[in-house]
């Protein structure tokens, strides 16, 4: 049940493996050759979509090196792409020409290609700055599209490593499981800088739990390089608990005892709480939760604000996500998806 695909041999904590995530190539696999459309005034158009996700275990310590367990969501943002006289990005954001401060993400995308002019249109199902890899979806999709539109031939190994180092100039420090995940879809385990391994897609229900509270990745992350400088040897062993968490899972999830991969997700949930990214409303929503029967509820990515993540039953969905919308959260029940990034056709 388990493939591994490897990136670069640069790892500090856990021993290298070959290369790579593979040289999968980034069309639909329907459609090897590239799916551009017209668009009303016959202008070449690529739409291309890639999955926000959620973490199991592993958020902040994955920075640091250790193992993290994610799985994309059914829960996509789409890119679309057509070629223009001027470069144009249309989102829920506004509507600008390249611009850092208001589109970071997709202003680095269309640089860091150096295409011609292009109007870029992203449109997404998962809210922004919630912990659930929207940037790291928008990021995606985008290059995906760009890629095709243009026919730059690069393949998905490419694409993420190419998006983890935009996440990385946006925010300081990422890690590379958000575009990763986005990239291959799926469960996954990331080994940093070592390997990708595929598990069994986790098939029990997923309820988010949206604070609504805007949670910047970047902020939480340097708050935990700060304790981590200040209380290395602290900090350390709660990674290191962090990176066993995910170890152990992995048994967990290809039996689907999600019981018990419930239970370590709550162990993790209080180590993030001990490490600074919790918050109170993010605490209430991850007790109803669990009090209307999840099997498990934690944060979901950087914290702070953002999500949180209950595991259910798909009997019990219901009731976890009317607790967490009378929590004063906004619930949405999802699934796992093993679709990662699409080109449309
Ligand atoms: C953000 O979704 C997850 C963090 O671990 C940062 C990262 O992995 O880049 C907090």
């Amino acid at each position: 049940m388990r493939t591994t695909f490897f990136l670069r041999k640069v790892d500090q904590k856990h021993p290298a493996s070959d290369d790579l995530l593979s040289g999968q190539n980034v069309t639909n696999p329907q459609h090897p050759t590239p799916n551009r459309n017209h668009d009303k005034d016959d202008n070449m158009t690529t739409t291309c979509s890639a999955p926000g996700k959620i973490y199991l275990f592993g958020e902040h310590a994955v920075v640091y090196g250790n193992r993290a367990i994610a799985s994309a969501i059914d829960l996509r943002t789409t890119a679309t792409v057509t070629e223009s006289n001027k470069t144009t990005i249309v989102s829920s954001l506004g509507t600008t020409g390249i611009d850092y401060a208001v589109h970071p993400y997709i202003s680095r995308c269309i640089e860091s290609l150096a295409v011609p002019a292009v109007s870029i249109r992203i449109d997404s199902e998962i809210p922004v700055g919630s912990g659930l890899g929207s940037s790291a979806a928008a990021v995606i999709a985008t290059l995906g599209a760009l890629n095709c539109e243009f026919d730059l031939g690069m393949d998905s190994t490419a694409l993420a490593e190419l998006g983890h180092r935009i996440e990385q100039d946006v925010q300081g420090a990422a890690s590379p499981t958000d575009t990763l995940v986005s990239t291959v879809g799926g469960t996954v385990m990331i080994t940093p800088g070592v390997s990708t391994s595929r598990l069994r897609l986790i098939e029990c229900g997923i309820v988010i739990g949206d604070t609504e509270e805007f949670s910047s990745t970047k902020e939480l992350v340097e708050n935990v390089r700060i304790l981590h400088e200040r209380y290395p040897a602290v900090m350390n062993s709660i990674f290191d608990t962090i990176d066993h968490l995910s170890e152990i899972g992995v048994a967990m999830i290809e039996r689907r005892d999600y019981q018990s991969v419930g239970e370590l997700m709550n162990i993790d949930h209080g180590l993030l709480d001990a490490i600074g990214v919790g918050s109170a409303k993010l605490s209430r929503l991850v007790y109803a939760a669990r009090d209307a029967g999840a099997w498990s509820a934690k944060i979901t990515g950087a914290g702070g604000g953002g999500c949180i993540v209950a595991l259910a039953s798909d009997a019990d969905v219901a009731a976890v996500a009317s607790a967490i919308n009378d929590a004063g959260g906004h619930a949405i029940a999802t699934k796992a998806s093993r679709d990662g990034m699409m080109i449309a056709d």
